[in-house]
Formats: C-alpha cells, structure tokens, sequence
C-alpha cells in the first residue's frame, strides 16, 4: 500500500458517518427530508405513492384494511398483473431498451429487449396454459441463474399462476419437500449449468426430488443450458423448453388480471422448527412496494444499468433483479457465475463493460473482495456506478468502508439495507439522496415504517442499548400468512409482542438491533435457531435433523460460529451412540447427509464428536455456550449446567481440531 492509502484507510477507519456525495444528491429520486413527516402524518393514504407506480386494471378502493388483523389486506378492490407492469407498459416508450443483460458464467451472453422478453414470456406462457396450468396452481422453478427463470416467472405471473422458486444450490430433498409442501404439480428445471467453468448436472438431482414426491407431477419442463455438453436424461413425457415456446411462437396471452390480494410467489424460508415456511406474497402490495423500494433507495431509473449480484432463488433476487427493476422499466443485469471465475475481478470487469450504475451486492461478497485485495477493483474504470448497496446480513464497519472507498471511490452513496423474505422489500436503510450514512449502522426505518428496538416488555430502549428490532405497523410488501398455516404466521410472526385482546398487533422478525441517538438502527443478527451463512437463511433444526438420521448419532446440536468470511459458519456438536466411533470417515459421512438434506450451503465447518452436550437441569441444550466454545470466546454463565465438566472436554476437541 502507498503512504496516501495507509493515511486514506486511517482517516476512513476513524470516520463515524458519510454525508452524501452532492453529485448524488443532485439527482436522486426522493431528496426531500419532509418524506418522513408526511408518511407519518398520512398513514396508511401515503402507501398510495408506492400503489401508484404501477398501472392497475383496477383502481383500488381501500388503501389498508385492517378488519381482520393480522391479516392485514392492501389496496383492497383492486386488480392488476405484475408480468403487464413489468413489461407490457414499457413497450411503447422502451420496447428496444434491454430488460435483461445476461452474462454466462463461461463469457457467453444473452441480451433482452423489453419487446423481446414480452414476446418469449407470451409464448412461454401460452404454453403453460397448453400443458394445463390454471389459475392458481402453483409452479415450481428450481433453476440457476438462466434467463428462462425470470421468463417463467413473469410467464406464470401473467396466467396468475403463482410461482415457488426453489434455489439450485439447495438439494434434491429440499426440492421434494417444497412441491409436496406446495402440491405443487408443475416444475420447471434445466439440465445443468455452469460453475467455475465446470458443467453441473442439475437434472440428476431434480429427478431425484421428483422420485421423492409423493403426489402426481402432471408436467416437467426441461430448459437447455448445457447444450451438447451434457446429453442429459428426459424421461417420456417431459418437454423442452425451448421446444415449447418454438411451438407457441407469436402467441399472445393476454395477462390475468389479478386482484390486489392474490398471491404472486410462493417463498420457502428456514424458521424454529425443521420445516421451511412458505412465505405468500401478493400481487399489489409486493409489487407496490418492491417498485417503491426500487426508486427511493436504489434510485431505480429507466436509462440505468443496475446490476443486483443476488440468485433470484432467494427473495433479493425475486425483488430487485426481477420484480422491483423490471416494474420501473430500467436494464436488469443478471450474472450466471461466481465473482472470482475466471479472474478475482470478473465482477469489476461486468460494471466497466456493461457501465454499471448501480450495484447491490451482500456483506459476504464483500468481505471476499476484501481478502482478494484492491488490485482487483483498481483494475477497471469504475466511473459508471453511483450507488451501493448490500443486504442480507450485519455488515462490518471495515467492509463498509473498503465498498464506499475501493468500489465506490467515495463517490457513491452505499444503502445497507435490512429486511427479510417475509417484508418482501427493504424496510431499514438509509435513504440514499438524503440521509448520512454511518458505516454498520443500516439506517433509520423507511418513511412509513414503524421499526422500534424494544426490550423484553416491549418497551423501547435507550439509544445505544441492545434489544429486539419490532415493526408496529403494516407495510405493503408483507407476507400475508405462511401457505396453508395460518396459525403458524400467528405465533411466529405475531405473538411475542401484540396484545390480541387489544386488537395490537407487532410484527416481530426475531432479530436483534440496537438504536442510537439518531434513531439509527444497527441489526445484531438472528435472536431465532436460525443462522446466517454467507446472507443465506439456514435453520439449526433442519441441519440437526438431517445429522441425527445418519446412522449411529444419538443427538446432534448445530450453532453458528463466527467466520472471517461468511459472517457465520455451521458448527455440528454431535454425540455418537455407542460403538460408533467419531472418526473422519464418520464426519464425512455426517457432512454428506446434510449436503444431501439440504445442500452444500449448510455443509458444517466442523463437526466436534463428543460425549455429552452441555445442558440445564431441566434438560435443555446451553446453545449459547456451544456458540462461546465455536468462537474461542470467554464462556458465560456455566453454574445452571446439570454437566458443567463437559463444557472443558468440548473446548479442548475444538482446539484440538
Ligand atoms: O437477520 C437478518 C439478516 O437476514 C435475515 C433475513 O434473511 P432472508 O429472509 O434470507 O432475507 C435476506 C435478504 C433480504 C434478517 O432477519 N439481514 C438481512 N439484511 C440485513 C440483515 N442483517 C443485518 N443487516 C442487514 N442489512
């Protein structure tokens, strides 16, 4: 490093907060500091300024209605079709701007038009209703990042057939279990794609979740990606995908129109227990509010070229690569590969070549590009961009400040941005024209959204003491109920702070934040079993469940460890039964499982065989001294153990290994 980037990095690393840069000011999309007060003043009516970004067949006649809360209803009465607002409306203005700039991981590309991607959606979707899908079955995509995912998307979108992506990365059980879960009878798949330059045999392990569904699949759809590469197997019956839309060539589908309330997606996440919830989010109040979010914190325009680096296989992907840009009309970029194939500085090579305006990236990727060194970044003329963004889990102060300096040459604003699968949309950021920034903090609550830091009681607490992030209000862009468990959206999402007997309802998203003294909220992280690896939601639960079926362990317990890189990593404390020796072949054996469970994401960091866990008298397991031990940290409280010996023994194997 020159003295000039020791000396920058200091004075960076001492800096507390960043006004935005004026030449962004200049331009954003909402630089009035009023918004505040007038979405406060005027709630629920100011959510009509989201409503009406979009066109709607149907104007609505309520903005909330809140008669059966929680079971909060948005723009009630009226209709719309989320594949007409994301393409339709922009023909005539932006028919022969791109709507998607695709990029393969091996250099190939493909580009779309508005006017072209409106006219593969039609033939795809025209399709789709040939092979009999009705309004309402739910179709489910289990595909990587290939244009025909957006495609099928909108084209269920537009035949109101609400789609339920389940990510690639995720395994064939995981796949079998959100179709079964969603009877779902439609899936949508590919032969493979690429990582690292290497194909990947995606079909194999679609046909194996499809073995593992118990109810009839009526059709399976075949996308090509790896060409002669692969001479992947299509059992009878089964269609191409380009085939099908060669054959419904020209076709026009007219789009459904929906009503507000109708569900748009389903959405699996991980929760408490073993089994993910099926997040339902609708057709108004979603598209509303991805749209909104869209233009005041990513300062969305139509001439620009916005890159999110997100999969659409999980909801940021969903949000804002598809739905919120596509809705405001502007050029989605969408990359297949991983940033560090062929080169550490493929990202960088993207943005100059493709002058990226805006990037939105995760803390993760962040944190990788750090370790991989400036040279990358420094390489390539980065002028295009002029905002930031990232998501999905806490972000360091240092990785803030290398983004805003190394990426964004401090010229650009960046908007760390807290929300959920369930919020649908952002829901704490700064606003980027208006707002200082303070690296690590997200930001304060978005105009009209009522986040607190509470205690226990429910009270809120001081500025700079820690509690439990709540909302208090409704937002557009919720999830309605968890599919086909209304109860279970009750006591997951409504219990713990709302007083029903009142008729209160608070929304608790099971995280843990802090506010200072300008009521900007830092998130701490998941207070649930529920960890955060590389911004990727993970259940403790279904990792425990998929180790305790392997064969000779007795208990498992998983927790989250703190990482350098992926913020957390799986840590697997498991006791074998007896006979069973806790070797590697073991270990091997146990990682597998939950690879095969689940999917490489959740693969442990290590797996710590021992002959007890530490628990209370009444039986419970200490998971916070497991997290102490994973992270080499002073342990806390051990007096209420009914085994405290064992708590030693577990930390010598871990230093140990
Ligand atoms: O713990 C929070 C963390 O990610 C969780 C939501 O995960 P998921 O539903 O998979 O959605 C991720 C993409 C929106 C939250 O409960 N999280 C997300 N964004 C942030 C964050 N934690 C801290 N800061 C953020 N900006």
């Amino acid at each position: 490093m020159s003295d000039d980037t020791v000396e920058l990095e200091a004075r960076l690393e001492e800096a507390e907060s960043f006004d935005p840069p004026e030449s962004f000011v200049e331009q954003a999309n909402v630089t009035d500091e009023g918004i505040y007060e007038e979405f406060d003043e005027n709630w629920p009516e100011c959510w009509e300024r989201a409503a009406d970004l979009l066109d709607w067949d149907e104007e609505y006649d309520t903005v909330l209605d809140d008669g059966d809360a929680p079971f909060y209803e948005w723009f009630t009465g009226g209709s719309l079709n989320a594949s007409a607002n994301c393409l339709d409306r922009h023909l005539d203005e932006r028919g022969d701007e791109v709507a998607i700039d695709w990029i393969g991981e091996l250099g190939d590309t493909r580009t779309y038009t508005y006017e072209e991607l409106h006219r593969e959606v039609n033939e795809f979707a025209a399709a789709l209703r040939d092979l009999g899908v009705e309004e309402n079955d739910v179709v489910t995509m289990y595909m990587p990042m290939i244009p025909e995912l957006p495609i099928a998307m909108l084209a269920c979108a537009r035949i109101g057939a609400p789609h339920s992506v389940v990510f690639a990365g995720f395994s064939a059980d995981a796949l079998a279990t959100r179709m079964e879960s969603a009877a779902s009878e439609y899936l949508i798949t590919c032969d493979g794609y690429y990582r690292r330059g290497d194909p990947l045999h995606h079909k194999e392990k679609a046909d194996e979740g499809l073995s593992q569904v118990d109810h009839e699949v009526e059709e399976v759809v075949v996308a090509d990606r790896l060409g002669d590469e692969y001479d992947h197997p299509m059992d009878d019956g089964e269609r191409d995908f380009d085939d099908l839309v060669a054959d419904h060539e020209g076709a026009a589908v007219e789009p459904v129109s929906r009503d507000a309330e109708d569900m748009l997606f389903l959405m699996y996440t991980s929760g408490t227990t073993g089994k993910p919830k099926g997040v339902k989010h609708t057709t108004g109040g979603y598209l509303s509010y991805v749209s909104w979010t869209s233009h005041a914190v990513l300062d969305i325009e139509p001439d620009d070229t916005y890159w999110c680096s997100a999969d659409i296989g999980w909801i940021t992907g969903h949000s804002y690569i598809v739905y919120g840009p596509l809705a405001l009309g502007t050029t989605s970029v969408m990359y297949e590969g991983t940033p560090d194939y062929p080169e550490k500085d493929r990202l960088w090579d993207i943005v100059e070549e493709y002058e990226v305006d805006i990037f939105y990236t995760a803390p993760t990727a962040i944190r990788a590009f750090m370790k991989w060194g400036t040279e990358h970044p420094e390489k390539h003329d980065l002028t295009s961009l002029r905002l930031l963004g990232t998501v999905g889990e806490p972000i360091n102060p240092r990785a803030w400040k290398w983004y805003y300096k190394h990426v964004g040459n401090e010229e650009c604003p960046v908007v760390d941005t807290w929300w959920q699968t369930e919020t649908g949309g952002m829901m704490v950021t700064t606003l980027p024209g208006i707002n200082t920034m303070k690296p690590g903090s997200a930001g304060p609550p978005l105009p009209g959204i009522d986040a607190r830091v509470v205690d226990t009681a429910g009270e809120e607490v001081d500025a700079g003491r820690a509690g439990y992030l709540t909302v208090d209000k409704p937002w557009p862009g919720m999830l309605r109920t968890v599919y086909k468990n209304d109860d279970r959206y009750v006591s997951e999402y409504w219990s713990e702070y709302s007083d029903p007997d009142a008729d209160e309802w608070v929304y608790f998203p099971e995280d843990g934040a802090k506010i200072d003294e300008d009521g900007y909220i830092t998130v701490l992280g998941r207070v649930d079993d529920v960890l955060n690896v590389s911004g990727h939601r993970l259940g403790t639960m279904e990792i425990e469940s998929a180790i305790v079926g392997v064969n000779g362990v007795a208990e498992a317990a998983v927790v989250g460890g703190q990482h350098p890189v992926k913020g957390e990593a799986v840590y697997a404390y498991v006791i074998t039964e007896e006979g069973q020796e806790g070797d590697a072949a073991f270990e091997e054996e146990i990682v597998a499982a939950v690879e095969e469970a689940i999917g490489p994401i959740a693969r442990p960091e290590e797996v710590v065989f021992t002959p007890e866990l530490p628990k209370t008298r009444s039986g419970k397991i200490m998971r916070r001294l497991l997290e102490d031990i994973a992270n080499e940290e002073e342990l806390g409280d051990t007096s209420t153990l009914r085994n405290p010996d064992v708590v030693e023994d577990i930390q010598a194997k871990v230093s140990d290994d």
